[in-house]
Order: structure tokens, then C-alpha cells, then sequence
């Protein structure tokens, strides 16, 4: 299984990469912009690719060989989706998974997170109208505990709890990634 992290410097996505590589006989290439941050963690299974989330260009060629696609990101995220999802239709790939966040659809109860949520709002929107076997993952506020315990929530659902640990969502993203048709095509709250 060979799999592109786009957003790879990000606190999640090195979370992810560490879990992938102990876990898993993965192959990872690592995206992300200014690479030379990023000290390759195993050179044996990992390549690291310098490239801005929003160029489907550069997105198109990282993509070429993989199997499965992890997005982990922020700021511009409509523009990134519509890019990932730009080139995954170019590479022909199919499997995507991209970290949102709680509150987009008013799921959280007594919260209303309104504008700042805006862009995972766009990225979602792009996304589920896509063709792709996507599974978007809403997280609650991150924690550093070493469990993995967490609730998944559908899309329509209220949302449940409020945090989750980095650790249970890397144990989740690892198993999306590796199966292919695991929550395909579905928005999860995930919290514990
Ligand atoms: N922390 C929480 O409690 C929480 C809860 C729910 C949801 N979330 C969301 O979950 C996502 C992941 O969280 P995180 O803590 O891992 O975030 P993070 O550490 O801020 O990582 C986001 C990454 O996105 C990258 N990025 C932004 N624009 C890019 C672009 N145009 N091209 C390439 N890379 C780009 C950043 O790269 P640079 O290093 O180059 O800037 C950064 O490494 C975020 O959207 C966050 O808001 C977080």
C-alpha cells in the first residue's frame, strides 16, 4: 500500500506517519511545502515531496503510484480540495481521507463555531460532491493522551463529547487508509 500525506509537517499528519511506519508495511510520500523541515523518518519507505497543497500540478505528479490519499490541513482548505480532488480525478485515484473538524454542520450542541469554520465548510462541500471513495473526518479537540478510544458520529447525527486523542485518530486514519471501502462516501464525528 503506498500513501500520499499532503500537509505532512502538520502536527496530525506527523502523528499519522509515525503510526504508519510502526504499525504498518506502508510506503508514505510526505507533501508539504518548505521539505526541508521535515527530516525523512525512514528513508527505506518514505519520500518526501516539496509542493503547495493548492498546485494540482504538483498534487497530480506526488499522486502517480499511490493508492490512498490522506489530507491534513489548513487555512485555504476549499482551494486544497478542489486541487486534491482535481488531481486525483487526473492520477485516477479514488481513495480520500481529509481531516475537517466538529461544528461544521451545526452538529455540536450548544456551539455554533459560525465563520471559522467557513473553509472546512467549502472542503467538505467540494469534496462530498465529488466522485471520490472519500471519508471526511470531523475531529473533537485534540489531545496528547496515549488511548485509543473514540465514538464515531454520522453525518446527520449531533455530535458527541468535545475531544479525542491524536493517537486515536492516527489508529483511524491508518485503518481508513487500508481499506479501501471502510466508511466510503460518509462524514464522521469523531470524538471519545
Ligand atoms: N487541534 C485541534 O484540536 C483540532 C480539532 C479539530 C480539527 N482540527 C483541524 O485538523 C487539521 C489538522 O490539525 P493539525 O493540528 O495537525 O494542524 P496543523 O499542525 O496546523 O497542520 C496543518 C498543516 O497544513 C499545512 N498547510 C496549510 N496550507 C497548506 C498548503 N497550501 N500546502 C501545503 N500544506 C499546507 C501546514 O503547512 P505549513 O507547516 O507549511 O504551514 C500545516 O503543516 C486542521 O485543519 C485543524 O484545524 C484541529
Amino acid at each position: 500500500m503506498s500513501i500520499l500525506i499532503v500537509g505532512a509537517n502538520g502536527q496530525l499528519a506527523r502523528h499519522t506517519t509515525a503510526r504508519l511506519l510502526a504499525e504498518t508495511d506502508s510506503r508514505l510520500t510526505l507533501f508539504l511545502r518548505r521539505a526541508s523541515r521535515l527530516p525523512n523518518p525512514d528513508p527505506a519507505r518514505v519520500t518526501i515531496v516539496e509542493g503547495d497543497a493548492t498546485n494540482e500540478a504538483a498534487l497530480t505528479v506526488a499522486m502517480k503510484g499511490q493508492d490512498a490519499v490522506y489530507a491534513s490541513l489548513a487555512g485555504e482548505m476549499g482551494q486544497q480540495a478542489r486541487a486534491i480532488v482535481g488531481a486525483m480525478h487526473r492520477a485516477g485515484l479514488k481513495r480520500l481521507i481529509f481531516i475537517s473538524s466538529m461544528g461544521i454542520y451545526g452538529e455540536v450542541p450548544g456551539e455554533s463555531y459560525r465563520s471559522i469554520l467557513d473553509p472546512y465548510r467549502d472542503s467538505a462541500a467540494v469534496i462530498g460532491a465529488s466522485d471520490l471513495d472519500y471519508t471526511i473526518l470531523r475531529p473533537g479537540r485534540f489531545t496528547r493522551g496515549p488511548s485509543i478510544d473514540f465514538t464515531i458520529t454520522h453525518k446527520g447525527e449531533p455530535f458527541k463529547g468535545h475531544d479525542v486523542s491524536m493517537n486515536s485518530l492516527a489508529y483511524l486514519i491508518a485503518k481508513l487508509c487500508l481499506s479501501p471501502s471502510l466508511h466510503v462516501r460518509s462524514s464522521l464525528g469523531v470524538s471519545n
